[in-house]
């Protein structure tokens, strides 16, 4: 039986429904392919719970179109890209990077084309190695892809790999802002981390939230500066992570949400090590994939609830990070629900 204090309210009942039924954090730029895997055959991703198209158009643009053609629904990524056009695989319907059809070849090239066969479409951007989908509301000017200038790029000294988990954006998150986890989930990988996270600071800037702290032993005493673990995270919200290890490595932890149930993760690391740079960026990379982020996957696939909220929960000071970002996140899932910012998630045009 819950304890008073444990109380989970009609309210959180409402968030949790809110997020099943996908709602997803609008007004923000997610990273939802990666460059280098877009090429000039159409590909079919599920992002954000919509199931889209992504081609290059004629300049080698991105463009990110609803997948199935307005026409009778067959899936556009299945078609080919002519003349800088998508062209749907079933009939040979083609459709500009702006969503119009430019041909109908069972109606001649006289017949005029119905206005309202057009494909729907999404804001996207390329940088970073990433393609970006704007999931929220169509502005005159989108804001700028979220700190470009501080994501590790591509080049030398880096590595990316992405994944698919079956585990809801939320929970990604919340593992992403985890440092105590490491000495007990990641055992193996790290003998005779300290159990102790101190110092550790947890603060909010605007959007973003700064953490800071040591895993060491716990001796009682103040730190001296040097000993134990040292992690600096910051998280843009909702979904960008930067971190540091040491003076040299940096890692950017990216997290999208596919639908309610499932997420796309992108790690890059970038090492600036002289010359085995790269090097190193690659092993950290392989490390996570093949022996951390099993082991974490494990642990946020099988936690309950899936959907959490903050009163589920009984956190700690070392969860400070955690206790922010759902702060965050309840209220702008709050605020998404007002009148007033009901404009429907913008489509292009
Ligand atoms: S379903 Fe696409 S052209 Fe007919
Ligand atoms: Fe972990």
């Amino acid at each position: 039986m819950e304890s008073p204090g444990r109380m989970i309210t009609d309210e959180d009942k409402r968030i949790r429904g809110m997020e099943a039924r996908e709602d997803f954090v609008r007004d923000t730029w997610y990273p939802i392919w990666e460059s280098k895997r877009l090429g000039r055959q159409p590909v079919r991703v599920t992002r954000l719970g919509r199931e889209l198209v992504l081609w290059r158009d004629g300049q080698g643009q991105p463009v990110a179109q609803e997948a199935a053609c307005p026409h009778r629904g067959a899936d556009l990524s299945r078609g080919r890209v002519v003349g800088g056009c998508l062209e749907c695989p079933y009939h040979g319907m083609r459709f500009a990077a702006d969503g119009a059809c430019v041909r109908v070849p069972c109606e001649g090239k006289a017949r005029p084309i119905r206005a309202d066969l057009r494909v729907k479409g999404y804001a996207v951007r390329e940088s970073l190695g990433l393609v970006w989908l704007w999931w929220g509301e169509q502005r005159e000017e989108l804001p700028p892809l979220p700190w470009n200038h501080e994501i590790p790029g591509t080049g030398a000294g880096t590595c990316t790999a992405t994944l698919t988990w079956n585990v809801p954006f939320a929970r990604v998150m919340e593992g992403n802002l985890d440092l105590h986890h490491f000495p007990f989930a990641h055992r193996r990988w790290a003998p005779g981390m300290g159990t102790w996270l101190d110092p550790y600071t947890a603060r909010l800037e605007g959007d973003v939230i700064h953490t800071h702290g040591v895993m060491r032993e716990d001796d009682g005493k103040p730190w001296d500066g040097r000993s134990g673990f040292e992690a600096e995270l910051r998280v843009l919200f909702p979904h960008l992570l930067l971190a540091r290890f040491g003076r040299r490595t940096q890692a950017l932890v990216a997290a999208t949400p596919i639908d309610a149930e499932n997420t796309w993760v992108v790690f890059r690391y970038r090492s600036q090590l002289p010359l085995v740079g790269g090097l190193v960026a690659w092993l950290l990379v392989q490390t996570e994939l093949r022996f951390i982020q099993p082991e974490d996957y494990a642990l946020l696939r099988d936690s309950e609830p899936r959907h959490p909220v903050r009163q589920d929960f009984h956190l700690v000071r070392a969860d400070a990070g955690i206790a922010l970002w759902f702060r965050l996140y309840e209220r702008r899932l709050e605020a998404q629900r007002t009148p007033s910012s009901h404009a429907p998630v913008m489509h292009v045009p």
